[in-house]
């Protein structure tokens, strides 16, 4: 089959991880007759300074056009970098944030999942992480505070900012449906989070879920305050099978599940519409202290490319072939340095991902 793929290479360390996962996709184009046609759209800091904008409405009209979108990271250093002393509307972020709102991307999908190989970075003590844990969080992504009126004003002589958060029943019903489909093909079990004791937006959002689960009656769910779930991601994160939140609630709590794993770097994710239309990129930023040295780790990409395989094009049996190969070459015990321990291999972004082609298709 022939693909068209919308590639977004952004700022930091964006570019080399991204070329990694072209490596990975093009093996996999190769083994299995496939064609991926790749088509550079800008967006972040380098969209700003080509064209004065983090996103062009051409570079959306190429996003929509695209089979699916694979991202490496946008964004530099807030303090140092000059996009940060442009007005919010036109900084890096809100390329990104306009992209997922035109596209109605408004599930967020974040696996983390504790690699037995990398269980030495697990920041979390072995009586607790017992059997180790696979989760997801399904976060709603184009609503709730990030998409709220704001405004910064002076009121009786006083500077005040004001974000609002809203949600209405549409919104969440058809991120708890995608939840509930999740689980569906995992385990079996939805933690909804909110914060329903102080919160409209999460009474509503209780009440929403509550009839969506009517529909399920083979997935267990069960509600949790954020506060409470933030305790137990580290207290015992194999109790999680699929958390599905709302856009801040779990904007936090995906970085907090990322970093039990031990590693951030290892974590891909996917945010989809009702199409089969996916913007795919790694869970985490774009490390502009790190970037242009060959250190940084290709696999978040490269498994986000897997996810676009499986999401938005239905190869199954390609996805699984790139996730086992990079099981294959961790467990072979070669690292790239953020994930590195005593005696293992260490090696560049662009090592690991020529070992992770070479472990694709026998
Ligand atoms: C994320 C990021 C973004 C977000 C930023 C870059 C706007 O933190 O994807 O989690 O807050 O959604
Ligand atoms: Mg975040």
């Amino acid at each position: 089959m022939e693909y068209q793929i919308g590639v977004i290479s952004g700022d930091g360390i964006g570019p080399e991880i991204v070329r990694e996962a072209k490596k990975v996709l093009d093996k996999v184009a190769e083994t299995y007759g496939h064609s991926f046609r790749y088509e550079e759209i800008l967006m972040g800091g380098v969209s700003i300074d080509a064209c004065g904008v983090p996103l062009t409405e051409a570079a959306v009209v190429s996003a929509r056009a695209a089979d699916a979108v694979l991202m490496g990271s946008i964004g530099g250093d807030t303090t140092t970098s000059s996009w940060y002393q442009l007005p919010p509307n036109l900084r890096p972020e809100a390329g990104l944030l306009k992209l997922r709102k035109e596209l109605n991307l408004f599930a967020n999908v974040r696996p983390a999942y504790l690699y037995e190989e990398l269980k030495g970075a697990c920041p979390i003590k072995d009586e607790l992480i017992g059997e180790g844990f696979d989760l997801v969080i399904m976060r709603e992504l184009t609503g709730g505070l990030y998409f709220g009126a704001r405004t910064t004003e002076t009121v009786d002589g006083v500077l005040t900012a004001t974000d609002t958060l809203t949600y209405n029943e549409h919104e969440i019903r058809r991120i708890a449906v995608k939840g509930f489909d999740i689980a569906r093909k995992r385990r079996k079990k939805v933690t909804s989070v909110d914060k329903a004791n102080v919160l409209d937006s999460s009474r509503l959002w209780r009440k929403v879920v509550e009839e969506v689960a009517k529909d399920y009656p083979d997935v267990a769910y069960e509600h949790m305050l954020v506060d409470n779930c933030a305790m137990q991601l580290v207290r015992n994160p194999g109790q999680f099978d699929v958390i599905l939140t709302e856009n801040m609630f779990g904007d936090i709590l995906s970085d907090e599940a990322s970093m039990v794993t031990g590693s951030i770097g290892m974590l891909s994710s996917a945010s989809l519409n009702d199409t089969k239309f996916g913007l795919y990129e790694p869970s985490h930023g774009s490390a502009p202290d790190i970037a242009g040295q060959d250190i940084a780790n290709p696999i978040a990409t490269i498994l986000s490319a897997a996810m676009m395989l499986r999401f938005s094009f239905d190869l199954d049996r390609e996805a699984d072939a790139v996730e086992a190969a990079v099981k294959e070459v961790l467990k072979e015990g070669f690292r790239t340095v953020d994930i590195y321990s005593e005696g293992m291999a260490k090696v560049g972004c662009s090592k690991m991902g020529d070992l992770i082609c070479e472990r694709i298709g026998g």
